[in-house]
Order: structure tokens, then C-alpha cells, then sequence
């Protein structure tokens, strides 16, 4: 069985051959970084017109490089939320229209849930688990029970921990998007100067807060006196901004001591999860578990407290349709289907169903 899966949920048109076995014949995403950058964030308007012009294409590409005519699909799986409306509709718009004209079934499949499934390429998952998604929207834990019962036990009660880095990452004008910028810029650094806090890291819940800490690099970068005429407003990020003379250096220990920060506290409360629930693997997905540091951060705790850690690889951790497509293999299964009449939900608040 060949399944197309379609991604549009936020900035990356994507889509993806994948058999019911699991395999991943294509995988294309077409990133609309650059259309955003200038604006300093993804504008919703421009990421739904872009995803118009580009989805024809892209789903063309995914075809085209898993050697399939459309004529051979069995199932079409496309993102329904949560996201950006707009950009939902054109993705669930498109898949409907060609699983209507090919007469196959069409899923609407969660994006936290393909996220967490992105975990299932190229490794076995046992059951119950802990799964940990770390993304732009989403900073959340899950009790894994088996692939349909997925219960939230906790979430950020703020930023998510990606919108903490892209905020962080504009506030010492390192451009769009902040989380890769903010990586690569502290890979080194002694940051040890430098003490941020870590909230609610020792709270006992499983819940998450990163606005606390964002406002932490705010006043450090205020009280350093970085930037000569720091624009609070953060209307669009049309250049990076010179620093004041002799506190250039000072960009690269606060973006490292932030990021150790968020790794310090998302590492620590996967993990205790992890031990209250007596669990023996985790699971970490989404735009952040791309992150080297927090890779590394969980594989050092998760091997001192003998758990098993599984991370997809980096390009499956970011938005793709691979991921998707993973997830649908189940829903194709047990055919739960959705309905032509399914429509785009921008906040979900259950992980799981159609
Ligand atoms: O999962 P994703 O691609 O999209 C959403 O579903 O939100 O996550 C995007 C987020 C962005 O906030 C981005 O800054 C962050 O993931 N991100 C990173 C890294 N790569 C992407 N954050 C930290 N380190 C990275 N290497
Ligand atoms: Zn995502």
C-alpha cells in the first residue's frame, strides 16, 4: 500500500510517499524560510499563499522521486491541525480534492501525533512510554500507553521552548529562524559567567514555562548594554544589528547560557517523567530535539539511568511529511477514515482521533 502524506501546517510545504510497512520512499520539503525571515517570524498570510504555489509541486517531487504514478495511491494522509488555518486548509483542501478524483481514503492526522511518530523510522517502539514533543507551538509530555492512547501529562504553560529560542535568538538579532542560529553560534562557548534561571525545572509537575527565562535574556541583554537602540517592538528583523563596541562578545555566552538553560530544564523533567511513571524509554520529537545540546544533554541522563532513548534523526524531528505519513499507517489499518467534510483545527486539544 502507498500512502501520500501532506504537510502544511505552519512554513514548510511537504510530502512524502510511505507503504504501510513503514518505508519512506520520498520525502520532499520545500522551506519557506526565506520568505519569512524579513518579517523576523512566519506571517500566516504569506506561508498560505506560498503553500498554493508550491503544493502541486511538491507533491509532483514526492511522486516523481518514489517512482509511483498518483494512479497507484491507496490512501492520501494530510496534516488537520493544530497550525496556522490558512495553511491547513491548503494542504487538507488538496488532499481531498485528489483523494476524491483517485477515489481512495483520506486521514486527517494530527501533527503532535506525526511528530511523536517520526520516532517509529527505523526503530522499534515498546510500550508504555514517555514521549516528549519540543517544537515551535508545542512543549509537551505524554504517557504513551500504546499508539492509540496517548495522554498528555504535561505542557508549557507559555512559550513553547522553539518560540523561546526564535524570540531569544531576535532579542541579539541572530536572524530567523533562532533555534539552528542559536546552536550553531554557542557550539563552544564558555558560558559559565552567566547564571539564567531554569523555571519550574524542580516544581514537581510536568508542566514547562520559558517566558520567565526569555524575560531573563531580555533584561541580561538590557543590563549589558548590547545594543545602542534595542528595539523592543521586534517589528521584523530586516538585518542583524551591530553591537556597541567590546560587547560583541558578550552574544554568544548569553545565547549559550540560554540554550543550557532550556536543555537543563526540558532534559530534567522528560527524564523525571520517565522515572515516576517507571517507564523505560523515551521519546523526544519536534523542531527542538534536533538540538545537539539537548540531544546530547538527554543521551548522558537517559544512559545514567539505563532508559532508553530514542530521538529521530535530525531531518524527522523538524516539520516533514514523512512523519505524517508514519502516522496514518495505523489509520489506514483500522480504516478511520475522515470525511470529505473534514475541516482544519488550529488548536487540538486531544493528541489522538478523527
Ligand atoms: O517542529 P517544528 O519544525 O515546527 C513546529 O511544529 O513548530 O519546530 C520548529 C521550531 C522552531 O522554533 C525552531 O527554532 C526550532 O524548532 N528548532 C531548533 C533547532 N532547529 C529547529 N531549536 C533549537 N535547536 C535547533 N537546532
Ligand atoms: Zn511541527
Amino acid at each position: 500500500m502507498h500512502i501520500l502524506a501532506i504537510e502544511t501546517s505552519c512554513d514548510e510545504t511537504a510530502s512524502a510517499v510511505v507503504t504501510n510497512k513503514g518505508d519512506i520512499l520520498s520525502d520532499v520539503v520545500a522551506s519557506q524560510v526565506a520568505d519569512h525571515a524579513v518579517f523576523g517570524g512566519v506571517v500566516p498570510e504569506i506561508a498560505s499563499r506560498r503553500h498554493i504555489e508550491l503544493i502541486r509541486h511538491v507533491v509532483n517531487q514526492a511522486l516523481h522521486q518514489a517512482s509511483i504514478a498518483q494512479e497507484e495511491l491507496s490512501g492520501i494522509a494530510v496534516t488537520q491541525g493544530p497550525g496556522l488555518i490558512g495553511a491547513l486548509l491548503v494542504g487538507i483542501s488538496f488532499a481531498k480534492a485528489l483523494a476524491y478524483g483517485l477515489e481512495v481514503p483520506v486521514c486527517g492526522i494530527n501533527h503532535l501525533d506525526g511528530h511523536l511518530s517520526a520516532a517509529r523510522i527505523g526503530n522499534e517502539l515498546t510500550y508504555p512510554h514517555i514521549g516528549m514533543v519540543v517544537s515551535g507551538g508545542h512543549t509537551s509530555l505524554y504517557r504513551v500507553e500504546d499508539e492509540w492512547a496517548i495522554t498528555q501529562i504535561g505542557q508549557s504553560i507559555d512559550d513553547a521552548a522553539g518560540e523561546a529560542f526564535d524570540k531569544v535568538a531576535k532579542l541579539l538579532y541572530l536572524g530567523y529562524p533562532g533555534g539552528v542560529v542559536i546552536e550553531e553560534i554557542s557550539r563552544g562557548v564558555d558560558y559559565s559567567s552567566i547564571e539564567l534561571p531554569r523555571p519550574m525545572m524542580n516544581d514537581g509537575t510536568y508542566d514547562f514555562s520559558f517566558s520567565g527565562l526569555k524575560t531573563a535574556v531580555l533584561n541580561l541583554v538590557i543590563r549589558s548594554e548590547i545594543f545602542p537602540d534595542l528595539d523592543l517592538k521586534f517589528s521584523g528583523l530586516p538585518e542583524a544589528k551591530k553591537p556597541k563596541p567590546g560587547k560583541g562578545h558578550l552574544i554568544p555566552i548569553i545565547a549559550a547560557a540560554f540554550q543550557a538553560a532550556a536543555v537543563d530544564v526540558l532534559a530534567s523533567k522528560a527524564i523525571k517523567a520517565v522515572k515516576d511513571f517507571g517507564m523505560d524509554l523515551l521519546v523526544v520529537a519536534g523542531g527542538v530535539a534536533s538540538n545537539t545540546a539537548l540531544r546530547g544533554a538527554l543521551r548522558e541522563k537517559t544512559e545514567a539511568e539505563k532508559i532508553r532513548l530514542v530521538i529521530p534523526e535530525r531531518k524527522y524531528c523538524t516539520d516533514n511529511a514523512a512523519m505524517i505519513g508514519i502516522a496514518s499507517i495505523r489509520y489506514f489499518r483500522e480504516r478511520r477514515y475522515s470525511s470529505l467534510d473534514m475541516n482544519a483545527v488550529s488548536r487540538w486539544s486531544s493528541i489522538m482521533g478523527n
